[in-house]
């Protein structure tokens, strides 16, 4: 994976998730390194963020590496500056690009027109390094990933897209509940079948998603950039709730999962995000685990021996 950008999770092979997760693995066991001294990670975002900043500024830290933060006043891409001379610039100065866009259009131009790698860190497409944290995260609360099944409930969203396509590389059954109208597209969806992994199966109905199911996982309803529709999707996808009485039908030991932030008492009920089987704490923090994986495969110089992951 050197010098590869990270845009999408089609970018990546099945043994590269595998490798990922093994590396993360790792990682959280190591702790502090030194493996990027020297490398600077430019982490640009149109949008907010709690988790994916930190984790990312994080990260570089811990590996030994340096961050500078371009908050989004003061990218204005394609405002202030052209797309690809923002990356021509960068390219100059840093060795890879985290970038937050809202169009991944933006992303992929600024890509194109990097001689270094660029690491998607949200668009309205794809959160790759959301869905590589959760693999780890399901990984480690089932020992496994094969053959197990993963029912998404809600919005065909940037989230669910990455989740099904790091899902179906990792042998898992993927299952979406969503409303007419906001269902996932068909082309990620076949994607998802040629991966070769499990089931694919996409439906209206949240019950017959969640029916025995592994993991249960939510997104929000209106993601960043979608707020004007707020109002009317609550109204859509008011029966599309994760609840006490839809997480009933899941598997016994069944685990729930969202990426946060969350709207407690939308698209997940009042204290499921405190329940038990709820993981989503350690969802957000093993996007630093998994992105100092991601940062040393893509920067180069992994100096640790593998191991934990079959
Ligand atoms: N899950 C996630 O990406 O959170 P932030 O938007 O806070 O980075
Ligand atoms: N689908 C959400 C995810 C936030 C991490 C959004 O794009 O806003």
């Amino acid at each position: 994976m050197k010098g590869k950008d990270l845009l999408s999770i089609a970018d990546l092979t099945s043994e590269d998730v595998r490798q990922l997760i093994s590396d993360a693995v790792d990682m959280k066991a190591q702790g502090w390194l030194s493996m990027l001294s020297g490398k600077t990670l430019a982490i640009m975002f149109e949008k907010p963020s709690l988790r994916t900043r930190v984790s990312f500024e994080l990260a570089m830290r811990q590996l030994g590496g340096q961050t500078i933060y371009l908050s989004p006043a003061e990218v204005g891409l394609g405002q202030r500056e052209a797309v690809p001379d923002v990356a021509r610039v960068l390219s100059r100065y840093v060795d890879a690009v985290a970038a937050r866009t809202f169009s991944h259009k933006a992303l992929e131009v600024l890509a194109s027109n990097s001689s270094v790698p660029v690491i998607n860190a949200l668009s309205d497409w794809e959160h790759p390094c959301q869905a590589l944290a959760d693999i780890l995260t399901i990984y480690e609360k089932k020992g496994e990933l094969t053959g197990l099944t993963l029912a998404f409930v809600g919005d065909g969203n940037n989230v669910a897209r990455s989740l099904m396509l790091a899902a179906s590389l990792s042998g898992m059954n993927f299952r979406i509940a969503s409303p007419p109208g906001y269902a996932i597209d068909d082309k990620a969806v076949e994607l998802a079948q040629s991966n070769a992994g499990g089931e694919i199966v996409c439906t209206e109905d949240p019950r017959l998603a969640v029916s025995g199911a592994d993991i249960v996982y939510t997104d929000v309803w209106a993601s960043m950039g979608q707020e004007a529709e707020a109002e009317a999707r609550r109204k859509v996808f008011a029966s599309y709730q994760v609840n006490s009485e839809l997480l009933s039908l899941a598997g016994e030991e069944a685990i729930f999962m969202h990426p946060l932030p969350a709207h407690h008492g939308e698209e997940v009920a009042e204290g499921v995000i405190d329940s038990p089987r709820s993981v989503v704490f350690d969802q957000a923090e093993n996007r630093l685990h998994l992105q100092k994986a991601l940062l040393a495969e893509i920067l180069g110089g992994l100096e640790i021996p593998l191991a934990g992951f079959r």
